[in-house]
């Protein structure tokens, strides 16, 4: 990766990070839910989400500081989807990050309730994002929430539960995929378009281009369930196989997710030459996603 990518990477990633902090010292909550919110959202994290909002902001022109507060918006759901995604009810991993993923830290009442409230605490930081006309507030509002709904990221979380221990077809766990990791990330990706004000069909590539980003997340992510450094991810290894969930790597082996992953990569780069030639930082965005380590 190239390293004027590495940096503006570093430096959105710490503006992520410096954003959900003054945002959460806004949040008051008694104090156990307050601590187990702190604990959860400011313990780690890739960023990726929010980076992928500031960055296709910048690219259809408009300022960054406009995508500060939706950035912090998609953030808090993608930790509260976690929160949920390990408790026992659900992947029952113990690790997250690599510290006790929440129920583990605290108990599974706050780990629950803690999701409960970071859900909305997301919304009402769009609602109040006085720096976006009411029109823009209202579709990100609705972009996001039909993003992570049961069409959306809660309607993939329920395939992947229903699939476990179940011989699936390629094109259900593709779909699984799309849901349950793609939604969000296309949300991100869309958020971007929708704060820059961009045309239908801009917004229409931005929807295919997140579509592919989040397969190729999500396949990853199946591999690096095998493949990973334990310490490296942060989370349990072999927890997939261990809960017999379906995923690319459990169905088609390792080395053909890998090659389906590459195909994806290989889209993802046209679909980013399309948006011209600052499109090029999303390519090389992909790229990174595509061969992460953690
Ligand atoms: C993990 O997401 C959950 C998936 C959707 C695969 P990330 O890999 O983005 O997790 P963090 O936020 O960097 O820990
Ligand atoms: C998580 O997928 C998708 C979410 C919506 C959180 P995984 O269950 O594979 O994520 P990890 O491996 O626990 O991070
Ligand atoms: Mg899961
Ligand atoms: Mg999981
Ligand atoms: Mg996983």
């Amino acid at each position: 990766m190239a390293n004027n990518l590495t940096k503006q990477i570093d430096t959105l990633r710490q503006r992520s990070n410096s954003q959900l902090l003054r945002h959460l010292k806004q949040l008051s909550a008694p104090k156990l839910l307050e601590e187990a919110i702190h604990y959860s959202i400011l313990g780690g994290g890739k960023r990726v989400r929010p980076i992928l909002t500031y960055l296709v902001t910048n690219i259809l022109g408009a300022s960054i500081n406009l995508a500060d507060k939706p950035a912090v918006a998609i953030e808090l759901i993608h930790n509260y989807s976690l929160i949920h995604d390990d408790l026992p009810a659900m992947d029952d991993d113990d690790m997250r990050r690599g510290e006790l993923s929440c129920h583990k830290k605290f108990n599974e009442p706050i780990a629950i309730l803690a999701g409960d409230a970071i859900q909305a605490f997301a919304f009402e930081v769009l609602a109040k994002a006085n720096d976006l006309s009411y029109s823009t507030r209202i579709a990100l509002i609705s972009e996001l929430a039909s993003g992570i709904g049961g069409n959306g990221m809660v309607g993939g979380q329920v395939l992947d539960l229903s699939y476990e221990k179940k011989d699936v077809e390629l094109e259900k766990i593709a779909y699984m995929h799309s849901l349950k990791t793609g939604s969000l990330i296309r949300s991100s990706i869309r958020m971007g378009g929708l704060i820059a004000g961009a045309d239908p069909s801009t917004l229409s590539l931005l929807s295919d281009f997140g579509n592919t980003l989040g397969l190729i997340f999500q396949i990853r992510d199946d591999i690096l369930d095998v493949t990973g450094d334990k310490a490296q991810i942060g989370k349990p290894k072999g927890s997939d196989k261990k809960k017999g969930k379906a995923t690319y790597v459990t169905i088609l082996g390792e080395k053909e997710a890998t090659r389906r992953l590459h195909e994806q990569y290989t889209i993802a780069r046209k679909l980013t030459a399309e948006l011209g030639p600052d499109g090029a930082v999303l390519g090389e965005l992909s790229f990174f996603i595509a061969t992460r380590k953690h």
